[in-house]
């Protein structure tokens, strides 16, 4: 029998969130073990009773109502084996590049030590933003993966790119660097 995998998966207040769900399910069906976080914006777009039901976990979003002695993010950090984090906003991207620990997801992020991958989804003018460029090259060069953003037209009516990767693309991401 082949042991569990841990996966954390974080959502960020995107759109694409919805597309997460799938991810999610996709996931679970296939033998892993998902831990959902969820930012504060994220839950405006999916409730996390949705990635509750899919992941069949409590899903964390605030660093504040743990029951065990061990803050949260430490525990989870030392079990998680791989952090995706899909959709990966620019407001996200911009904090994990610097460091910045203010809310569980990122908290969590700058905690972890297992491989990362990111599919980011926005405004293709947020996309190209130098801002934004600067962190995804921050992040490249410490070996952080991405899938996307991918071509294409984007839910608030631009053209461009900025769509997050088709729930199938990411998890086929996933499987190589779970190694499966
Ligand atoms: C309708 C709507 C859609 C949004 N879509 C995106 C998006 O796809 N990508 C993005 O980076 N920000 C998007 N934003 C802006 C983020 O929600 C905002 O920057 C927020 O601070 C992100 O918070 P988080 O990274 O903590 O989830 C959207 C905002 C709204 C109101």
């Amino acid at each position: 029998m082949t042991e569990i995998f841990h996966i954390t998966l974080g959502i960020t207040g995107g759109i694409a969130a919805c597309k997460s769900a799938e991810l999610c399910s996709m996931l679970v069906k296939n033998g892993f073990s998902v831990q959902v976080v969820m930012t504060e914006n994220a839950a405006r777009f999916v409730t996390p009773l949705t990635f509750q039901t899919l992941s069949r976990n409590p899903v964390i979003t605030s660093l504040w109502d743990a029951a065990d002695w061990k803050p949260e993010h430490v525990a989870l950090a030392e079990k998680t084996q791989l952090f995706a984090v899909a959709p990966c906003t620019a407001n996200f991207l911009g904090k994990f590049a610097n460091g910045i620990a203010d809310d569980a997801l990122s908290t969590f992020a700058v905690t972890m030590r297992c491989p990362v991958l990111l599919a980011p989804a926005m405004n293709p003018a947020m996309w190209a933003n130098p801002a934004v460029q600067d962190n995804v090259r921050k992040l490249r060069a410490r070996d952080i993966h991405f899938t996307g953003p991918e071509s294409g037209h984007v839910a608030c009516g631009a053209d461009g790119i900025g769509r997050m990767s088709e729930p199938e693309r990411i998890y086929e991401a996933v499987l190589q660097l779970a190694g499966r």
